[in-house]
């Protein structure tokens, strides 16, 4: 596995590595849930390359970004028992340097759930998805369903601007208690890690109404509301159900529907999805 840190290197070895080619952008901190990805790309490539960058401009300004946690060495062993070929590892003045000016943004999809939560956040992670992709070149890249609306402004922002590669939205990876693996866990104390299971409780009593035939948006809401908010220590902040590609809110759930929870816990926040069709 080669690990490199500037943007020259990662082109040259791109142009060695045989075809075609996976990507799995991380943040790092790395657990099972990313190195799924890495097996997936895996799978389905002759080469498979990971970055791991903190990336500065998809934190907005009271957040997380300072704390973010930060493991490399750990998680360059953890890519490299996922025979990761190579680790694209560039410090922040390689990525945004200085007098960098030029964004990317996707429209409405942008706007809804997270990035009503988070306004600058989606630009953020569309530039830097953007000039990932323009440095890798990759055949296909791999993202999970647990950021389902990273996915699917990433898939849309490829389709709208004629980006030449395939977005791979993979199965969330859940901890034995259904809790959805995250960087973020380890900011939470163990009652609040306790507490947390009831994101899952409540998406499993969402789907079983929906296998029931349930297909009222506000009652599978208020289902998942009222669970959580038997936990004290639960701070509700959205329950949506929405439409799986326009991200609109439901009345009735026809067909099929994407429900998102973000509830917080102290200062963490933790978002879980299931798609419900
Ligand atoms: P990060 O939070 O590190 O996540 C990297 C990828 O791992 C994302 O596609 C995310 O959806 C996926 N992932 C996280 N937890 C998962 C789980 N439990 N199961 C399956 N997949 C999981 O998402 C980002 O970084 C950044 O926004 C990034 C795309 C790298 C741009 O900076």
């Amino acid at each position: 596995m080669q690990v490199v840190e500037t943007i020259t290197e990662m082109k040259r070895l791109r142009r060695q590595l045989p075809e075609p080619f996976g990507f799995v952008p991380t943040m790092g901190y790395l657990h099972k849930g990313h190195i799924s990805l890495v097996r997936y790309a895996r799978k389905e490539n002759a080469s498979v390359v990971a970055s791991i960058f903190v990336n500065p401009t998809q934190f907005g300004p009271s957040e997380d970004f300072e704390d973010y946690p930060r493991d490399t060495k750990r998680d360059l062993a953890m890519l490299e028992e996922a025979k990761t070929d190579v680790v694209f590892i560039p410090p922040a003045t390689e990525m945004y340097p200085e007098r960098f000016s030029s964004w990317v943004e996707v429209g409405k999809l942008t706007e809804r759930l997270e990035g009503n939560a988070r306004p600058t956040h989606f630009r953020g992670v569309t530039t830097i998805c953007t000039k990932l992709f323009n440095i890798v070149e990759p055949t296909k890249a791999y993202f999970g369903q647990k950021d389902a609306q990273q996915a699917l402004v990433i898939k849309k922002m490829v389709a709208d601007l004629n980006m030449n590669l395939e977005i791979v939205m993979c199965p969330t990876v859940r901890e034995p208690d259904g809790l959805a693996m995250s960087s973020r866990h380890i900011y939470l104390s163990k009652e609040q890690r306790q507490a947390a299971v009831s994101l899952y409780e409540a998406i499993q009593l969402a789907e079983e109404l929906w296998s029931e035939g349930e297909r009222d948006a506000e009652h599978l809401r208020q289902v998942v509301t009222s669970h959580i908010q038997q936990q004290p220590l639960a701070e509700i902040e959205y329950v949506s159900v929405a439409d799986t590609e326009t991200l609109e809110e439901l009345k009735t759930a026809t067909s099929s529907g994407l429900l998102s929870l973000v509830v917080r816990f102290g200062k963490t926040r933790l978002l879980d999805n299931t798609i419900l069709k």
